[in-house]
């Protein structure tokens, strides 16, 4: 892009204060500040400045009054059979594949490199990356299957993922199908709708959210390549949360059967101020309403029988179709603004630390695409089976509680297998307990591998040299 280019375009979008400093820029100064702007997403930047000069547009909690508790399938005994079934031949047909968002800045972790490479497992310490790697491996061996991995990272953190799984060997995945690409970036704006500039140089830019994923998988080509690979049904998860059954062969075959083009699983709110985002019908449809835009009335609320009405809260698990993610790249989802401490430039070119919100970020959130599904599942899990995220260094939802979680599944496995599993008088674990996915990925396939007699005495991690 030459300046002449740059200039037209900005000044269409009423942006050429971004051009101010050019006469003091060095060529690679130069030259960085216009692919920082040839790379800007123009229809985006459209719509923001829209957003921004329309107050009546943005997202608020009023946007949210005429909402009902979405329904939510809760399935019993006999009836995963057939579902996993139709889930099973999926896998096994190579119809299946994963996408993990992994683009996130870990702020609340507060851990140094992509959050994916923290170490989580309790005896072993595994990433997360191995964590979630070996239950793809696991579902390959099981299933005779190539189950591809779609990996999105943001630019901050790309290169160190990469480096990582390469120096892990990929945890023994094929890295042919081990597939990363990075998520897109969106300028910070100031209240009249121009964007921040950080340096005189230099645009403030941030990753766009995990929503981010749909322009991202078609920008880089990862949904060709979906398409030639003949996937049609894609497995969606964060990579904080290392209880997620990945591909659950009854969730996808739950979504198939009920021909839905996006599915969620949804489980009960630990209290009525954790922040997950609740599943609700807007005007008929379903859809998740982030925590921060109900009301204080609507999360506090009460039905007689002492139940949060709101009661079902999104762990981001999802299963997509295809065609859904490919017509959801078309339609663009909504952006979500945040006000910010943003670092800015000043009339002399110098940059400023703001002490408080100055500017707006937006994002986009992936389960905004859910009110655009022509049929959609919501489907009820037991959160100790499957959800324990990693967010915060210390407290709740911190690798402390993740690792007990993961543990407490873990003995609930062995003792299904008739193994003792040794607790103190309080009932808490007295030893460290762990099982490689790839050596056992249920109470099943647990049992059938265990040795006759085996017997815990101390720490154990069953699958690992
Ligand atoms: P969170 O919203 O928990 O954000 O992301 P985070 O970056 O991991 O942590 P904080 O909020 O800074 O403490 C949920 C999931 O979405 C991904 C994250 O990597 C995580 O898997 N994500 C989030 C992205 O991939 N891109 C984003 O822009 C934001």
């Amino acid at each position: 892009m030459t300046y002449e280019q740059a200039r037209e375009v900005l000044q269409r979008l009423g942006q050429e204060h971004v051009l101010r400093f050019w006469s003091q820029l060095d060529q690679g100064g130069r030259a960085g500040l216009l692919k920082q702007i040839e790379e800007l997403d123009l229809r985006t930047i459209e719509r923001i400045r829209t957003l921004l000069g329309s107050p009546a547009a943005r997202e608020d909690a009023t946007a949210h009054k005429d909402i009902q508790p979405a329904p939510v399938v809760s399935l019993r005994g006999g009836e995963e059979r057939e579902p996993r079934r139709i889930g099973e031949q999926a896998l096994r047909e190579g119809k299946v594949g994963i996408l993990l968002v992994a683009g996130g800045q870990g702020t609340r972790l507060g851990y140094d490199g992509p959050k994916g490479t923290y170490a989580l497992g309790p005896v072993s310490g595994a990433s997360l990356f191995e964590i979630h790697a070996r239950k793809i491996l696991a579902l390959e061996k099981a299933y005779s299957a190539k189950v591809p991995f779609y990996i999105m990272t943001s630019e901050g953190n790309d290169a160190d993922t990469r480096r990582f799984f390469q120096s892990c060997g990929y945890f023994g995945l094929d890295p042919e199908r081990v597939k990363f690409f990075v998520q897109g970036t969106l300028p910070a704006f100031w209240p009249d709708g121009r964007m921040v500039l950080e340096s005189p140089g230099r645009l403030f830019l941030a990753p766009d959210g995990h929503g981010g994923i749909l322009t991202a998988l078609d920008r880089t080509g990862m949904l060709a390549d979906m398409e030639r690979r003949g996937l049609t049904t894609l497995f969606y998860f964060q990579v904080d949360n290392p209880m997620v059954e990945i591909a659950d062969p009854v969730f996808i075959g739950c979504h198939l059967k009920h021909g839905a083009e996006m599915s969620l699983k949804v489980c009960a709110k630990r209290d009525p101020a954790e922040g997950l985002g609740v599943v609700v019908l807007r005007e008929g449809r379903q859809a998740v309403v982030e925590y921060t835009e109900l009301t204080d009335a609507q999360k506090q609320a009460r039905r007689p029988d002492g139940e949060l009405p709101f009661k079902f809260g999104s762990v981001a698990i999802h299963v997509f179709s295809l065609a859904f993610l490919r017509q959801e790249v078309a339609a663009g989802l909504p952006l979500h603004p945040a006000h910010k401490k943003v670092p800015y430039c000043d009339e002399s070119g110098t940059t400023c630390k703001p002490d408080k919100s100055n500017a707006c970020k937006f994002e986009k959130f992936i389960f905004d695409a859910l009110p655009d599904a022509s049929a959609a599942l919501l489907l009820e899990f037991a959160r100790e089976e499957e959800f324990a995220p990693v967010k915060n260094a210390e407290g709740e939802d911190s690798p402390a509680t993740s690792r007990m979680a993961m543990m407490e599944k873990f003995a609930r496995w062995f003792a299904a297998a008739g193994v003792r599993v040794p607790r103190d008088d309080a009932g808490r674990l007295t030893c460290r307990i762990e099982v490689d996915p790839v050596y056992a990925h249920s109470a099943e396939t647990l049992q059938a591998r265990l040795p006759a007699g085996f017997r815990i005495d101390g720490d154990v991690l069953l699958g690992k040299a």
